[in-house]
Parts: structure tokens; C-alpha cells; sequence
């Protein structure tokens, strides 16, 4: 069975009017994490390895940081330079493997171009992996089986969920067809959600076909104003994963000031999914930290 955890956060505390701010339900969450540590008798622990100079990465990993040592975690962060080779990364996942204190190992992508993202991935123990990019938790999630679920897709799920909101039987399109976040986003919805999905991609033809029947768009195309307005339902539900820096800050895929009015529910960009992505990095540390005291 796939689990999403629940967290039963008051929607007023999180939602306003129809705007879904995932920055407050991510602190919320953060919150109750931190509780639940206090209980614990061992110290949860995340290990994040960076390598090279990625600027976006470098924000991305000291904001998994810094949230790691609110809740309470033991945070470790390796920074190596961009002409580190595969055997030291190699090495350094491996004695994290070994290290009972650690119960989640991250490495971030994108790695340096002379670098074997797939066998460094698959490097990380299965239980170790807190992003759920390993194969067997990838299998697992295709089997229905527990296992840990990517943190974006897992974010948007747990957003839906506390909403209250029931999906069987609706349609849902997912833009873009990546392993993190696109993939694992369609099977959620369809597994979890019972929801009829369908992953439209930089090659589907004629988008507005399917965007104009779709009860929720969940967009990660990392292409911005990949579909046309006009032909949203009103009443959708309107997810957006992407994240770009424009002239006028940071914006998502999609045109929030555009589709505002006319859906039921939609997240803004910033404040909306990235901040869940890393409550669910935590969350997904913690429940390792659980399973591997067997509790
Ligand atoms: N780079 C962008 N998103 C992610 C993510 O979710 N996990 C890792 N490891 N790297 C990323």
C-alpha cells in the first residue's frame, strides 16, 4: 500500500482564499516534525553531499540544512569541489551506508557532467535513500509497495491530501515526464488518488486537448507558459511545480495571475511546492530514522 502521511494542519492556516501556501503548510509540518524527534530516543540524522558550484544547488542544500537543524536532526553537509571523482563520492556514500547515526543520505543533482549520476544513486542503501531515486524504491512505488516516495510528488500529494479534497475518478494531467518529479507524480495520482491521469511532454501534440478536460494540472515542464489559459476549466485544480528566475523574480511554468481566478485551488511560485519538497526531505528522514529502530 502506498502511504501518504497525514499531518491534520487547520486549512486556515495554510490556505487563503484559493491561494495554497505551501510555505506555511511546510512550516506547520516542521513543527510537528520537530515534536515527534523530541520523543524519540535516537537522534535522526541527514547526510547531503554537493559537489561542484551550481549556484541553485548551493541555495537548495543550505535551506536542507538549515531545516534539518530546526527539527532537530543531527545535519551533516560534505561540500567537494567540481573535479571530484566518481571513487571519492563513492567512498563517502559508503562510509554514510556504514554510519548508524545517518538515516538519510541526499546527493544533489545535478552532478558535474564527468560524473555516473545512476551508479552514484545506486550507490545509496535502498533505506538510506531519503529522495527515493534508488531503483528498488522506484520499483516499489510502481509495485504499491512501501517504500520512500520522491519529495515533490510526495509534497503535492500530502498538499491534496490535507485539503481534504477527493481526486477518484478525476482527471489529472501531469506536465513533463521526469523521473523526480513528472513520473512518480502521474503514478501517485493514479495509484493513491485513483485519479485518470495523463503525462502530456515536450513532444505530446496539441496540449490544449487534454489541459481543456483536466480537473487538476500538475505542471513540471520547467518550460514556462507551456499551455494556453483559455482553455482551463474553471474550477481546476492548479499545481505548479516549476521554478524559474526571470527578470522580475522567481516565477513558476505556469501564469498565476492568469489562471488565479478561474481555478479552485492553485499554488504560487515561490511559496508554493518548493518549500514542501524539503518538509518532505525531512519527513522522509524522519521515517527512516523509525523503520531502522523498527518502530
Ligand atoms: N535537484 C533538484 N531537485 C532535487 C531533489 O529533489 N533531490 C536531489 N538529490 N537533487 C535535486
Amino acid at each position: 500500500m502506498i502511504h501518504i502521511p497525514e499531518f491534520n494542519i487547520e486549512k486556515q492556516k495554510w490556505v487563503e482564499g484559493n491561494v495554497l501556501w505551501g510555505k506555511k503548510l511546510a512550516s506547520e509540518i516542521r513543527k510537528k516534525l520537530s515534536e515527534d524527534v523530541k520523543k524519540l530516543q535516537h537522534v535522526p540524522g541527514l547526510a547531503v553531499l554537493l559537489v561542484g558550484e551550481d549556484e541553485g544547488s548551493k541555495i537548495y542544500v543550505a535551506n536542507k540544512e538549515k531545516s534539518a537543524t530546526e527539527v532537530g536532526f543531527k545535519s551533516i553537509v560534505k561540500r567537494l569541489s567540481a573535479d571530484s571523482t566518481e571513487s571519492e563520492i563513492l567512498s563517502i556514500v559508503n562510509e554514510w551506508n556504514l554510519d548508524n547515526s545517518i538515516h538519510g543520505i541526499l546527493v544533489q543533482l545535478p552532478l558535474p557532467g564527468h560524473l555516473n549520476e545512476r551508479k552514484i544513486l545506486q550507490s545509496i542503501k535502498p533505506e538510506k535513500d531519503v529522495d527515493g531515486f534508488h531503483f528498488e524504491n522506484i520499483g516499489r512505488l510502481q509495485a504499491k509497495v512501501e517504500g520512500t516516495i520522491p519529495c515533490t510528488p510526495l509534497g503535492v500529494m500530502v498538499m491534496l491530501q490535507e485539503l481534504g479534497i477527493k481526486i477518484t475518478g478525476k482527471n489529472a494531467v501531469v506536465l513533463g515526464r521526469s523521473n523526480i518529479v513528472g513520473k512518480p507524480m502521474a503514478q501517485l495520482l493514479m495509484d493513491h488518488g485513483q485519479a485518470t491521469v495523463t503525462i502530456c511532454h515536450s513532444k505530446t501534440q496539441n496540449i490544449d486537448n487534454f489541459i481543456k478536460d483536466a480537473d487538476i494540472i500538475v505542471s513540471a515542464m520547467g518550460v514556462r507558459d507551456i499551455i494556453n489559459n483559455n482553455v482551463v476549466k474553471q474550477g481546476a485544480i492548479i499545481i505548479d511545480v516549476g521554478m524559474h528566475r526571470a527578470v522580475k523574480g522567481v516565477c513558476g511554468d505556469l501564469d498565476f495571475e492568469a489562471l488565479k481566478d478561474k481555478s479552485l485551488y492553485i499554488t504560487p511560485v515561490p511559496g508554493g511546492v518548493g518549500p514542501m519538497t524539503i518538509a518532505m526531505l525531512m519527513y522522509n528522514t524522519y521515517h527512516n530514522a523509525l523503520r531502522s529502530k523498527n518502530i
